[in-house]
């Protein structure tokens, strides 16, 4: 009989490379990848573009109830891109400027609640692999099996530089540690559902691993999770 699926979380500060193992993680063991993050992004892009006060709760309630997020299968990825009411904007949703303004909107309870009710039902039939903050602490606590990943700051830094500078080439690195730290104080300080380590996660720091090593050592943990 095949094993039972079962729902891995990984959660963790930023650029820490959750997604980068969440994904490569899915794969293995053939199970769907979701980005949260991509999700808070998306909402924020549309939150920008139409020009919406994120402190006028109306407003954010209007503009929520216009917004349809879903997914497409990206062969050259391996992944889904995040789908904004029909528009591709997984690469709009990595930009700078929505980096700025996310940490402030994934803080409003209206729209983590909005974003958590679409995770549950993804994660609905198992066989799922989310990688965000919340997953293994408010969006799924009965998760078989949670990761909690972590880096060195400057290491993040250092690889998010690498990651924006080859499309923006005028990035600086002080921009990039500037905005780290502000979305590191902000999503483990805020309100709702603040960054925190679930009691029953394992730990993954990854400062010292290579992607191969810290995969060996997370599918490890899959393997003893499913049993
Ligand atoms: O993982 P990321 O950098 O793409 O996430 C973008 C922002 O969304 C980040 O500031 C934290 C927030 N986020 C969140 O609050 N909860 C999640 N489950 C995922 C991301």
């Amino acid at each position: 009989m095949a094993p039972k699926p079962i729902i891995i979380t990984l959660d963790g500060w930023s650029s820490c490379g959750k997604s980068t193992l969440a994904k490569a993680l899915a794969k293995e063991l053939g199970y769907v990848f979701v980005d949260s993050g991509a999700m808070y992004r998306a909402v924020t892009l549309y939150m920008l573009r139409s020009g919406v006060d994120i402190t006028d709760e109306q407003q954010v309630q209007q503009a929520l109830s216009q917004i349809e997020l879903g997914f497409a299968f990206n062969p050259a990825r391996g992944a889904s891109d995040i789908m904004l009411n029909g528009e591709n904007v997984e690469s709009l949703i990595r930009e700078l400027k929505v980096a700025e303004q996310v940490s402030k909107v994934a803080a409003l309870a209206t729209v983590r609640k909005f974003a958590v009710q679409q995770q549950q039902r993804l994660g609905a039939a198992k066989g799922i692999v989310m990688d965000g903050r919340d997953i293994g602490t408010v969006v799924f606590p009965q998760a078989e099996l949670k990761i909690f990943m972590t880096a060195d700051p400057e290491t993040r830094v250092l690889r998010r530089y690498r990651e924006l500078a080859a499309t923006d080439p005028g990035i600086s690195m002080e921009a990039v540690r500037e905005n780290l730290a502000l979305r590191d104080h902000m999503d483990a300080h805020r309100e709702e559902s603040p960054l925190r380590q679930a009691p029953d996660a394992k730990v993954l720091d990854n400062t010292h691993l290579t992607p191969e090593q810290q995969f060996t050592l997370a599918l490890g943990w899959a393997k003893e999770a499913i049993g």
